[in-house]
């Protein structure tokens, strides 16, 4: 029989989040505050990370399964993209000119990505969502766009939110991930000023199903693109280099008019990258502004050559993905035989359990669920879904598991489904 196991000491992650609250607002922006996890249960500041682990400030190890919110598809802390960082640092990085590895890197993608001809390469997901929609502006010349998931943080992307003036988020329209009728009919209510379809190929609402594309649904958004005439553009920030090298749409065989890529780029290195057609691209010749200072700092552009070249060689995302169904498969048995009321659902290298509103105690059953997991020295998110990475041994994955029975054994105990 399980029992509650005790409460991490905290005690140095505590005081430090006192600390950050009078530095910065709120200790820390966005995803990463403490109100996203269990407060008090999880760890708010990290000291280091190794292979698929996380060490806390206060000296506690985790499996970590959130992977710094996706960059992370080797492991933490690669010898081998470290050394190509330094080489790189050793010549130079921060430059007023571009260096030859800015050509090295994009025709390294243009050989990879099924949609990519021509490349712009940025540093965060952000950046890329963002030029990938002003492209689709500059080049239809119409300012709509729908949206489907997860985009980023610029004022075109964010939902309702203070600071971004009403004008420009009326200019963007949500649709359902996998339903077509639903997109066809934004489609046609805004005939003539939508610029673009943007969607993330694997469906991903926060705290809701991962969902792989239904039979059809990739290809039905393409089509629709192509009958009203609006660019389509992947949003493959965080499934470029993990559903495939090539990203979704090279697992799924549905090629965009552009794409979006990033995190696992450079196993962590902030770097990402626009790509697609050279028709759409070419915009930027002259008609489209893009620049930032930072763009051509190479340091990130080593990083993700080398993890590039280390994914080819070591065969990566495969063994990721051997790693993520073995993980599936192991939950799934243990959902099976478990009387919580949990769904299990994704892909197998980002996998997820959903808590299912059966009665009105779900909240309790996850708050539970995500405590114990956390004291067993898994962490994983209650509200987004997991990541496997290559480092992660069959020893972890056996232990998250065992967690997980574990937790879930307990949660049962407690709040029995009447
Ligand atoms: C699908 C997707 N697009 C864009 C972004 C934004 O990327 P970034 O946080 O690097 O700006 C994210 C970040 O989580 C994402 O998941």
């Amino acid at each position: 029989m399980a029992h509650s196991a005790p409460k991490l000491d905290l005690t140095k992650s505590m005081k430090m989040y006192e600390e950050s609250q009078v530095l910065s607002p709120g200790g820390m922006m966005g995803i990463r505050r403490p109100y996203n996890f269990i407060p008090g249960e999880y760890p708010i500041f990290l000291e280091k990370g190794y292979g698929g682990h996380i060490v806390d400030v206060d000296g506690n190890d985790y499996i970590d399964m959130l992977c710094a919110y996706g960059p992370i598809i080797m492991g933490y802390n690669e010898p081998e993209i470290n050394e190509a960082v330094k080489a790189q640092m050793d010549k130079g990085f921060c430059f007023s000119l571009v260096q030859p590895i800015q050509n090295e890197l994009e025709q390294k993608l243009i050989d990879i990505i099924p949609s990519a001809e021509r490349v712009i390469l940025v540093k965060t997901g952000s950046d890329a969502t963002s030029v990938a929609t002003r492209i689709a502006r500059g080049y239809t010349e119409r300012n709509t766009i729908l949206r489907c998931g997860y985009h980023g943080w610029h004022d075109w992307a964010v939902e309702v939110h203070g600071g971004v003036p009403q004008c420009i988020q009326d200019l963007t329209v949500e649709f359902e991930y996998g339903d077509l009728h639903e997109l066809e009919a934004k489609l046609k209510e805004h005939d003539g000023d939508v610029a673009c379809i943007i969607v993330t190929p694997v469906g991903h609402p926060l705290a809701k199903p991962v969902m792989p594309p239904p039979e059809g649904y990739l290809q039905g958004v393409r089509d629709l693109a192509d009958k009203y005439k609006v660019v389509l553009i992947f949003d493959e920030i965080r499934t470029g280099f993990r559903a495939a090298l090539g990203g979704a749409q090279e697992r799924y065989g549905v090629t965009p008019d552009l794409s979006t890529f990033g995190k696992a780029m450079a196993n962590g290195y902030p770097i990402s990258a626009v790509v697609g057609k050279a028709e759409f691209m070419n915009v930027c010749e002259k008609k489209v502004f893009i620049s930032s200072t930072f763009f051509p700092n190479s340091l990130e552009m080593a990083a993700a050559l080398k993890c590039i070249e280390i994914l080819q060689r070591d065969k990566i995302i495969e063994q990721v993905w051997t790693k993520g169904e073995w993980f599936l498969k192991e939950l799934n048995r243990v959902v099976a035989t478990s009387k919580v009321p949990v769904t299990v659902n994704g892909i197998p290298p980002m996998p997820f359990l959903s808590f299912e509103k059966v009665d009105s105690f779900h909240k309790e059953r996850r708050e539970m669920f995500y405590t114990e997991t956390i004291r067993r020295g898994l962490f994983i998110q209650p509200y987004h879904h997991w990541y496997i990475s290559a480092r992660h041994t069959q020893a972890d994955l056996e232990k998250a598991i065992w967690a997980i029975t574990q937790a879930l054994e307990l949660v049962n105990e407690k709040y029995p489904v009447k």
